[in-house]
């Protein structure tokens, strides 16, 4: 069949040609638009999209350039019982992901493709994850038949003819296909309705070997958006296990003392556990500055001075909207006031937005992120709790000015958090890279009973952040980490630390108040670099000595509270022990014994410090 371009064809690079006038054969779209990046393209998408009623433009008082979308509810997250890592072979997506054999699930997915993208364009978008050109940077193009998908990429990468040009005719890149599943009939329109397949029928496949990503039935963030979880961290960790780099789950920061030096941080967190928030910090503490490079991501490479370099693929922030204020993170409210795409939020009377905790009580007159009318006191909330903003990391007032730097940042140190009550203190430092990347094998967050159907006080474990998003088995994940470690090139490695801003006491307080007062904490990892910052050895690590953590002008936290925040309770850790034996045998062989060991060391303490024979 011939494929009917709708504009210039902008490349002469005979396989990618090839490779969309395959899918064009076989989804059947009106015609081929090829994206260039450009704001009049975005502009016009834009405006089509609100034409249609499928985007509301906002008050331009209020928000400048910004609009909002409200997704199908069946189309609201990412699907992970819908995510698959097909692998040659089972072991290889090892215990913790979704397996289906290529073969067979590209033989599925072909049918569901079939004459998908009828009374649609196909758009293609040559994206560069990280600044183009760059030695870390990877080139990936995306098909896909969602016009809100393209105006996302335009602000989540970089896309457009430089992209291409980079390419030139033999270049590598990473195919990344994409359709929301919902064909038109002749004469059929959306009607402003968000597109989108039915859940069994949602797939966001990758193909680890083939480095390939195969997209169908969602158009939401991660499913659909493939340079995001997909390429950067699903493909890409797989790419990194071969190439000996690391693709993490990592915001990356700048800190600046009042003397003027700086360090830089990169640090994993469990989604929704407030790597925005940290990453576009304000100090409290006089005199101390933090930065943004990077909210989600970061590729990092070991340099020729043997130190590990970071950069962030990314160009926008895709952030979770409720509960950003004036309060949690200023920062993210200045960069949403413009060239912002708002999803799943709710809508004032006066095209405002408005989601829960944002500062303020909701306005009258609110139309729900369902577009029905809503009203105080509702027993559902007005945004969905994962309705997303989608803004420029050029337009954020903390970006540091080398976020974009070719070369990437140096890092000093790795940070790891989850939510945990009780047990993980505030803060403690590895006593070397293996124990740190233990910490970082344990990471995890405490279920509520109400979450899900567990039981309370259970720890869901989420290595590294990486529990959705690592393209390949687990155990051989911590291999590759205990094996950077061990590279003779990595001369200069970071220090690791493992923080936990959400301890509460015994009546349940929270006994950290978290946010802007999370410097202080930095301030002692950043002393801690610098070889000044006074600590203990304690047998999970080294913690901050008595008085180390700067804490004039801190209301609420009293010397108590800051004991017990920096406590070791072998009761506790004994419970824990247990629960990572649980979590390691998972595994299997597949498990390094460095993390073993590492498990044996802490379990021998415990037991030594019973029987009174305390060693470690
Ligand atoms: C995200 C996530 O959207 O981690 O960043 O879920
Ligand atoms: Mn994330």
């Amino acid at each position: 069949m011939e494929v009917k371009h709708l504009n210039p064809v902008p490349t002469g690079h005979r396989r990618l040609l090839k490779w969309v006038e395959y899918w064009a054969g076989l989804c059947e779209p009106v015609g081929v638009y090829w994206c260039d990046g450009s704001s009049s393209e975005y502009d016009g998408l834009m405006k089509g999209m609100i034409e249609s009623g499928l985007a509301v433009e906002l008050s331009r008082e209020k928000h400048s350039d910004c609009v909002l979308f409200r997704s199908d509810p069946s189309d609201v997250a990412r699907v992970e019982n819908r995510t698959f890592i097909a692998s040659r072979d089972k072991d290889g997506a090892g215990p913790t992901n979704n397996w289906i054999d290529p073969d067979e699930l590209k033989e599925t997915m072909r049918g569901l493709y079939a004459g998908c993208m009828k009374g649609r364009v196909m758009y293609v978008i040559p994206f560069s994850m990280g600044p183009v050109g760059s030695h870390i940077s990877k080139i990936g193009v995306e098909i896909t038949d969602s016009a809100y998908v393209v105006v996302n990429m335009h602000i989540m990468t970089r896309v457009g003819g430089a992209v291409l040009d980079t390419l030139g005719e033999n270049g590598e890149f990473i195919p990344c296909m994409h359709s929301v599943g919902k064909p038109l009939a002749d004469g059929e329109s959306d009607g402003g309705k968000w597109p989108c397949a039915p859940l069994e029928d949602k797939y966001i496949s990758h193909f680890p070997e083939t480095r390939q990503i195969w997209s169908y039935g969602s158009g939401y963030g991660g499913n659909a958006l493939l340079g995001k979880k997909c390429l950067a961290l699903r493909i890409a960790s797989a790419q990194a296990r071969d190439e000996g780099w690391l693709a993490e789950h990592m915001l990356i920061l700048k800190i600046t003392n009042p003397e003027g030096e700086s360090r830089y941080m990169t640090g994993a967190f469990p989604s929704a556990c407030g790597k925005t928030n940290l990453a576009m910090l304000i100090p409290t503490i006089p005199g101390w500055k933090v930065e943004t490079i990077g909210d989600d991501i970061a590729w990092m490479k070991i340099g020729d001075d043997g130190r590990l370099y970071a950069i962030n693929p990314e160009a926008g922030f895709f952030g979770v909207a409720p509960g950003t204020s004036e309060c949690s993170n200023p920062n993210a409210m200045r960069t949403i006031d413009s060239e912002t795409i708002f999803t799943n939020v709710a809508l004032t009377g006066d095209r405002d937005v408005w989601w829960e905790n944002i500062g303020y009580p909701p306005p009258g007159g609110l139309t729900d992120w369902t577009g029905a009318p809503w009203k105080e006191g509702a027993e559902r909330p007005a945004a969905h709790p994962n309705a997303r903003f989608t803004a420029r990391a050029r337009n954020c007032p903390s970006i540091a000015p080398e976020w974009e730097d070719p070369a990437g940042v140096p890092v000093s140190a790795i940070i790891v958090g989850g939510r945990r009550p009780s047990t993980v203190p505030l803060v403690q430092e590895a006593f070397d890279w293996n124990h740190g990347v233990f910490l970082g094998s344990i990471l995890g967050s405490e279920v509520t009973a109400a979450a899900l159907d567990i039981k309370a006080g259970t720890v869901r474990r989420d290595p590294f952040a990486m529990l959705p998003f690592c393209g390949y088995n687990m155990g051989d994940y911590f291999r590759h980490w205990i094996d950077l470690g061990a590279a003779p090139s990595a001369t200069a490695l970071p220090k690791i630390f493992s923080v936990n801003w959400f301890r509460r006491d015994r009546d349940g307080k929270w006994l950290w108040p978290g946010y802007g007062e999370n410097s202080r904490v930095l301030r002692w990892i950043f002393e801690r670099c610098e070889g000044t910052g006074a600590a203990v050895r304690t047998p999970i690590g080294y913690m901050p000595a008595p008085g180390a953590i700067d804490r004039t002008g801190l209301e609420g936290v009293t010397d108590a509270d800051m004991e017990e925040l920096l406590s070791f309770d072998a009761d506790e850790w004994r419970a824990e022990a247990e629960s990572i034996r649980e979590h390691f045998a998972r595994f299997g062989d597949r498990l390094p014994a460095e993390l073993r060991s590492e498990l044996d060391a802490l379990e021998s303490y415990l037991d030594s410090e019973q029987d009174g024979s305390r060693r470690r």
